[in-house]
């Protein structure tokens, strides 16, 4: 058994919470909205994203981030955007010996740091191990069977993070390209934006293919500019999160890209439906692919449509034209 806290009471963060709770882990909810922990304390349950997941009463919720200090894991569960500010907040209340996990999946803007670099910046003292991998949180919470990979630079927390939170519906791989990982759930979402897009359009499975594919390629190519090795973009933190996130409807990225398809500007979409981080990832990384010199077709063509509304259909003719190319590339896979 250990004490797990975990910060942000979305979707994931309750998943999270209430899997380690049924397995036994002392755990504690912590979120910076005293309106959201006042409803889930007096509902027991995140209506809104997790209808039906009953949140038990060993589950503690928390506004008071001095709570956290006697935890050995500290789950981050926070959308990309605030995992600095956060990370900031809780640094002062973190023991020493306390393993830190991020769960979020997004780039840093202006400084194009991963998430863990971002938590590393602000908390320097402890180790931290990202986890990443196809897992809708709607479907953690059900007690789905769900694989995920475990990545980190310290072997010794990846392992203990992978020995911890390991259970019969929730598999974890250990793997030592933290950088391959982290990259792999960031970019995704930008292809999951464009697979929503076209499928609001009304194209079939061709198109959805054709994007998921040469989605990858593009992933893999900036990945392992970064530093990322090639075959962690086959794992379930690259092709599995991909495949998920193109494909399902819990994916808000491919949910709001629907809307984008069906004619709907693209912030009022984003709006509409919550979180979306392949929107900002996809300005993002449309700036620092430029910046290291990497064609990511798909991304800067996603980038001309929300920054230079360029047409839906003028920006896939585009795609579409491009000049022929070989299919494989000798630099990955
Ligand atoms: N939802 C999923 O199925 C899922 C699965 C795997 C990974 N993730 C990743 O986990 C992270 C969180 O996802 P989520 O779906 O739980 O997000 P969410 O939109 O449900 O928000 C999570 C929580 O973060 C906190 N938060 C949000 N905005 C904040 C702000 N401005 N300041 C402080 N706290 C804030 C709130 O407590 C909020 O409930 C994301 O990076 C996502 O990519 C999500």
């Amino acid at each position: 058994m250990s004490k797990i806290a975990v910060l942000g009471s979305g979707g994931f963060g309750i998943s999270l919470a209430v899997m380690a709770d049924a397995h036994d882990h002392e755990v504690t909810v912590w979120s910076a909205f005293s309106d959201e922990i006042e409803m889930l304390r007096i509902e027991r349950e995140h209506k809104k994203l997790l209808p039906g997941v009953k949140i038990r009463e060993s589950i503690d919720l928390i506004t008071d981030i001095s709570g956290i200090c006697d935890c050995d894991i500290v789950i981050f569960a926070i959308p990309s955007s605030f995992v600095r500010k956060i990370a900031k907040i809780a640094a002062p209340h973190i023991k020493k010996e306390a393993i830190i996990v991020n769960t979020g999946k997004g780039l840093e803007d202006d400084t194009f740091k991963r998430l863990s670099e971002v938590i590393f910046e602000e908390i320097p003292a402890n180790p931290i191990v990202s986890i990443s991998g196809p897992s809708h949180a709607e479907e953690v919470a059900l007690g789905y069977p769900t694989t995920v990979t475990a990545a980190s630079t310290d072997r010794d927390a990846m392992y203990y993070i992978q020995d911890k939170l390991s259970n019969e519906a929730f598999r974890i791989y250990a793997c030592d390209d933290i950088v391959g990982v982290e990259l792999g759930g960031a970019l995704k979402n930008i292809i999951a934006l464009c697979a929503g897009i076209c499928d609001g359009m009304g194209y079939g499975d061709n198109t959805k293919a054709a994007l998921m594919t040469r989605g990858l390629t593009e992933i893999a190519r900036l990945g392992v500019k970064l530093g990322g090795r090639p075959e962690t973009f086959s794992g379930l933190s690259g092709i599995g999160d991909l495949i998920v996130t193109c494909t399902s409807m819990h994916s808000r990225n491919r949910r709001a890209g629907m809307l984008i398809g069906r004619g709907m500007p693209p912030a009022e979409a984003v709006a509409q439906v919550g979180t979306v981080e392949g929107y900002v990832c996809a300005k993002i990384v449309w700036k620092l692919a430029k910046e290291v010199g990497v064609s990511m077709p798909i991304t800067e063509k996603l980038y001309e449509v929300f920054v230079e509304n360029k047409s839906i259909k003028q920006a896939l003719s585009e795609l579409m034209q491009r000049p022929k190319c070989h299919e494989m590339e000798k630099s990955w896979l």
